[in-house]
């Protein structure tokens, strides 16, 4: 880890979808730097295994609640147990998405909302819910979202998720704006294709694409959970504290949807 230890003590942080993927690997950095973690995912199965994993692999006691992002209520409900059992929400990360490739002349309509719902819909649903805690940060609320830099393009096969993820881009430009007031930085990071993820697994590996994909990639090889993690700290702690509003990119440069 190449920050300074306990640089986020004192801090809490939700992270929605933080039981698997890029998500869990978000967790441990926080955790590991000393940020009181709570995670809401809709399987319960999911995040039993995770704060287990957690406590034994990091020795991290991450709180969790089993929640959908895609019901305002039920967000609105997790945010207050978080914010009673954390402390506060100092930091939220909107990292829940579902995807599956599907050409958009064969996509139902059943499966565009539910993409919408899940990643758009989702990330609106707990930034709402979370503001009355993010106003209440001492420094000053942090909101990262995940986007996807495949959304900076035409993404053949995820209309649903290019389409939400560009919609998260111009959510996160606008609660900069309207929420700066409040001491809220709002910002995303947009990973490229990172391994051990279920989005490469399903989206690039099972396609038959790897090698197509990382011919396009000017570093090589796949991103890790830490690097997108790393950028995560980045944004959330007194480093970040003058950027809102702003994307990073963490894809090696990536050509693979252009
Ligand atoms: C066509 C599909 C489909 C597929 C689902 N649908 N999978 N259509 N091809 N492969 C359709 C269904 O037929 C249905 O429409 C509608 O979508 C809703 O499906 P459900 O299974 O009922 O939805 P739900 O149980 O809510 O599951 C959501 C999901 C699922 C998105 C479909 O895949 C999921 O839960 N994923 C979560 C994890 C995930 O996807 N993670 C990867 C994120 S990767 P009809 O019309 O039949 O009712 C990412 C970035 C990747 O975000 C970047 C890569 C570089």
């Amino acid at each position: 880890m190449s920050f300074a230890p306990g640089i986020l003590e004192g801090k809490s942080a939700v992270v929605t979808g933080g039981a698997t993927g890029i998500g869990a690997h978000i967790v441990r950095m926080l955790g590991s730097l000393g940020a009181n973690v709570g995670i809401v995912s809709r399987k319960e199965s999911n995040l039993i295994a995770a704060a287990n994993a957690f406590k034994t692999d990091n020795d991290i006691d991450v709180k969790w609640q089993v929640g959908d992002v895609r019901d305002p209520e039920a967000m609105k409900a997790v945010m207050t147990s978080f914010a009673e059992e954390l402390g506060n929400i100092d930091i939220l990360i909107c990292n829940a998405a579902g995807n599956f490739i599907c050409p958009t002349e064969d996509l139902s309509w059943n499966g565009w909302r539910t993409v919408i719902e899940i990643d758009l819909n989702g990330t609106f649903n707990c930034c709402q819910a979370a503001l009355p805690y993010l106003k209440e940060a001492s420094d000053g609320g942090r909101i990262v979202s995940i986007s996807a830099t495949a959304a900076n393009f035409g993404w053949p096969g995820a209309a649903h998720a290019g389409a939400a993820k560009s919609g998260i881009q111009n959510l996160m430009k606008t609660l900069a704006v309207e929420w700066g007031s409040y001491g809220i930085r709002a910002n995303y990071v947009s990973p490229g294709p990172i391994e051990g993820t279920e989005g490469v697994d399903r989206l690039i590996i099972a396609q038959g694409k790897s090698e197509q994909v990382l011919e396009r990639i000017p570093l090589g090889t796949f991103g890790e959970g830490k690097d997108i993690a790393n950028a995560i700290v980045f944004l959330a702690s007194e480093s970040g504290k003058y950027i809102s509003g702003a994307e990073l990119a963490i894809d090696g440069a990536s050509q693979w949807v252009r």
